[in-house]
């Protein structure tokens, strides 16, 4: 089943640069199916027109693709209405819109927004900007030995500080670690309190179901280019009876239903949070993207099927290394822990951006490594993986990642597990 969806994605199939591509990069973004790749090809040879504006057939049948797209986001992620789905880039822009248009509501001064310490960077500093204008705080649940977040901590902070706590915004899989937060429980926790609560889906989008009932959270937002769809494209989704209240962050066409040079009255939901000309073609495609996702889980036994053989890959790539002491996963080594983010250290080197405080003199310059698995045609990455606070708290230097996705198999994950012992063995550098 697995084999025939990998079939799908003509860069998976091909070469490029001379060498077959080993993909291990899905994380940052999926490669596309070739249903995607053509209909988003088909759109713009048969359907491009503004949306929303013109009264012929081409901007008429293009608006009700655009609005039928942002009902099969709602109905994907269990949302009441498309009135709640706001169609953006990416994650990070969607996070952007709610700290600009939530946080610019409901923070004062003193007010405390709560993250975590495995946080991406937008969930930092996308606060951190808005900080310099209302000097609100944020704390860091903090992470645990085992990589969990720490609940109790969180519970101590509600009983101290009450409804102080504003807003709780967290990541649902981190894409380094690759563990999946109980943001269930800690949602559940933060509802009692009267907080805003708020996810970051950008990983687990395409690796666990994601129901913002079940969650609990009043916003979510995701990549839809994480998510075999086009790149630029994302969603945000905010419970309707907060968005009616909110004030966009962007003015301009399309956010209005009239202006006059005194004043302007809002669109109606959620068209009020879409200034401008979207991406439309992209958010379209981005419909059908989660179209092809839901068959393609249904092919292969639904989510249970996909997490087991995601995770049972991720225990195979771990089994290459038993015994071999310099490879030190980061994050749990129980693959039943893993949504699809493998990061690693490889002991005595260090990689791309490494601060002086992690030991960079006595350590080798692991930048030969890196180039000798790009030269094998492995798609991975180096760094901080826009979570350089995470590697900072665990005293650990920049890591290497792989990350998998529903096309990954076992031949991707041993070739490379062979050339990086390779390029190890060789003390390249
Ligand atoms: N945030 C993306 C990643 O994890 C780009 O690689």
């Amino acid at each position: 089943m697995f084999e025939e969806i990998r079939k799908e994605f003509p860069i998976i199939r091909g070469s490029r640069f001379g060498k077959k591509l080993v993909y291990l990069d899905s994380a940052a973004t999926t490669q596309k199916p070739e249903f995607v790749i053509d209909r988003l090809k088909k759109y713009y040879e048969t359907e491009n027109a503004n949306i929303h504006r013109g009264p012929y057939d081409l901007s008429l049948e293009g608006t009700k693709l655009w609005e039928w797209a942002h009902e099969k986001v709602a109905s994907f992620i269990n949302a009441d209405s498309y009135k709640e789905i706001i169609f953006v880039r990416n994650t990070t822009e969607g996070l952007n819109l709610l700290v600009n248009t939530v946080g610019r509501k409901l923070l004062t001064k003193d007010d405390i927004v709560v993250v975590s310490e495995m946080e991406h960077h937008s969930n930092i500093v996308s606060w951190m900007i808005l900080q310099k204008e209302i000097p609100f705080k944020i704390e860091y649940i903090p992470i645990k030995e085992e990589y969990s977040l720490d609940i109790d901590w969180f519970k101590k902070l509600i009983e101290k500080e009450g409804e102080n706590i504003k807003i709780v915004s967290l990541v649902h899989i981190s894409n380094v670690l690759g563990v999946k937060n109980d943001v269930e429980e800690i949602f559940k926790i933060a509802k009692k309190n009267n907080s805003f609560t708020m996810l970051d889906a950008a990983q687990s989008i395409v690796h666990c179901k994601v129901d913002v009932k079940e969650i609990g959270c009043d916003a979510l937002t995701f990549s839809g280019h994480k998510a075999y769809a086009p790149t630029g494209t994302g969603a945000v989704y905010c419970k309707q009876k907060y968005l009616e209240e909110l004030t966009p962050w962007m003015g301009g066409g399309e956010m209005i239903s009239s202006v006059s040079f005194k004043d302007f009255e809002y669109n109606e939901l959620p068209w009020k949070f879409e200034a401008g000309t979207p991406d439309i073609g992209g958010g379209i495609v981005l419909g059908y993207a989660i179209e092809w996702f839901e068959k393609a889980l249904e092919s292969v036994g639904g989510w249970e099927s996909l997490i087991k053989h995601e995770q049972d890959l991720t225990e195979f790539f771990f089994k290459q290394f038993d015994g071999i002491g310099w490879f030190k996963p980061f994050g749990p080594r129980d693959s039943s822990r893993k949504y699809g983010a493998i990061a690693f250290h490889i002991e005595g080197f260090t990689f791309r951006g490494c601060k002086n405080i992690f030991n960079i003199e006595t350590n080798r310059d692991g930048s030969g490594i890196s180039n000798f698995l790009n030269e094998k045609g492995i798609a991975f990455r180096e760094g901080y993986h826009c979570a350089e606070p995470l590697h900072d708290k665990l005293c650990v230097g920049p890591s290497l990642r792989f990350s998998l996705a529903i096309y990954t198999n076992e031949e991707d994950l041993k070739y490379a597990a062979n050339m990086l012992k390779q390029a190890v063995l060789q003390g390249l550098n």
